[in-house]
Formats: structure tokens, sequence, C-alpha cells
């Protein structure tokens, strides 16, 4: 499996020092030139690289932490998803009427046709996120949701390999309605901070 994640902010680089920590190659990527991500890059770990957003889009699996309404500006970019999948730690907030009643994430997987869209990392402050997941004797928790399956277990494999403890809560209009906000009121697991003994 390769890596990218695309959106270099606060939630991208929380995510990267998560694979750093593992010592997993991940690129890195924004509307910027892989220079002017390269110093906070290379402060974060060796396994941490900042390419183009094309290049990075090589990627298998890609981390989707760009402002919601970029998404539509990330998948323009490449003609064909197919053979992709899109880990969305996106959330729309305040919900944009034209979601028209779509979860957040559904709306985004209509952008990356052919793609496979799993929602998760998308819940937890990006102080969080950043720090390490194995504390308080156990894991911290991500929620993972999606409408197929295969997806969802690879992304649970790599929530593993990250050190977290991952949760699967079905597809995206079912337990994936708790880790989406409605109007103007978050889901109700966003920003809990929880921990399992064994992931
Ligand atoms: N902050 C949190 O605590 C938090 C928690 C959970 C989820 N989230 C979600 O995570 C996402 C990112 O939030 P954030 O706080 O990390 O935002 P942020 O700090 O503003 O970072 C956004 C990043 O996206 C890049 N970007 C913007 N448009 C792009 C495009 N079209 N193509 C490629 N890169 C683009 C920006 O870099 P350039 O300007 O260089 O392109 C920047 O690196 C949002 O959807 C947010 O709702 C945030």
């Amino acid at each position: 499996m390769s890596y990218a994640i695309v959106g270099f902010g606060r939630i991208g680089q929380a995510l990267a020092h998560a694979f750093a920590r593992k010592n997993i190659d991940v690129t890195v990527a924004s509307r910027r030139p892989p220079e002017a991500l390269e110093p906070q890059a290379r402060a974060i770990g060796p396994t941490v690289v900042a390419k183009s957003l094309r290049e990075a889009l090589e990627a298998d699996t890609i981390l989707l932490a760009v402002p919601f309404g970029e998404h539509r500006e990330v998948a323009k970019v490449l003609p064909s998803w197919e053979g992709k999948t899109i880990i969305d730690a996106t959330n729309a907030f305040p919900v944009p009427e034209e979601l028209g009643g779509l979860p957040s994430s559904a709306f985004v997987a209509k952008a990356f046709t052919g793609a496979q869209l799993v929602k998760g990392f998308n819940h937890l402050g990006a102080a969080t996120l950043a720090t390490d997941p194995v504390v308080a004797g156990g894991h911290r928790v991500v929620f993972l949701s999606g409408e197929d399956e295969d997806a969802t277990a690879r992304v649970e494999a790599l929530a593993k390999q990250l050190g977290f403890a991952p949760v699967k809560l079905g597809k995206l209009d079912e337990g994936g309605a708790l880790v989406h906000a409605r109007g103007r009121v978050w889901g109700p697991l966003i920003f809990q901070d929880l921990f399992k003994k064994e992931p």
C-alpha cells in the first residue's frame, strides 16, 4: 500500500505525525509546491515526503485533509479514481444546503468517481489526533464508516498499524451518521476522545 495525505494543515500534519511515529512512508501535498511543504514534512519525520499534488495522488490510499469545499478541486485532478481508496477526514460544518440531506462523506464520494471512500480520522481535534494514540493503557479510538467492507477493512488495518483502535460504525447513513454533523449540530461521537484496552 502507498499513502498520501492531501492537505497539510492541522489535520494533515496530525496524520503525518501518526505515520512518522511508526516509520511508515507517506507523501504530503497541498496546492503549494513541495518545496514549501518540505521543511515542515522533514521536521515531522524522515518518512514524510512532500510532493506535488499530482505526484501524491499516485498513491493508492489518499487521506483527504482539506477544507470540505475543496474536495471538488482535489477530485478534478485525476480523470478516474478507479482503484483508489479515499480516507475522508473532512467535516462539513455547518452543513451546507447543497448536500441535500446526504451525509457529507457521501457527497464527497460522488466527486471521486470510482474510488472507495471511508470516513475516518475526522472526529478528534487536530491537537489530540497529533499525539501518540497509545496512552492510558489503551489505544485511542477512531471511527470508520463507509459503503465498501473491503475498503473499510483496509483502513481498519492501517489505523491499527498507526496505533489507533478502529471502531467500524457501518455505512455512512447508518452508524456513520454519528460522526457527521446535521445542520449546526455535531454528531454525538464527534470530539469523543475514547480509548480501548485492546485494538
Ligand atoms: N482542525 C481540526 O481540529 C479538525 C478536526 C477534524 C476534522 N477536520 C477537518 O479536516 C479538514 C482540514 O482541516 P484543517 O484544520 O487541517 O485545515 P487547515 O489547517 O486549514 O489545512 C487545510 C489544508 O488543505 C490545503 N488545501 C486547501 N485547498 C486545497 C486543494 N484544493 N488542494 C490541495 N490542498 C488544499 C491547505 O494548503 P494550501 O493552502 O497550501 O493548499 C492546507 O494545507 C477540514 O475538512 C476539517 O473540517 C479538522
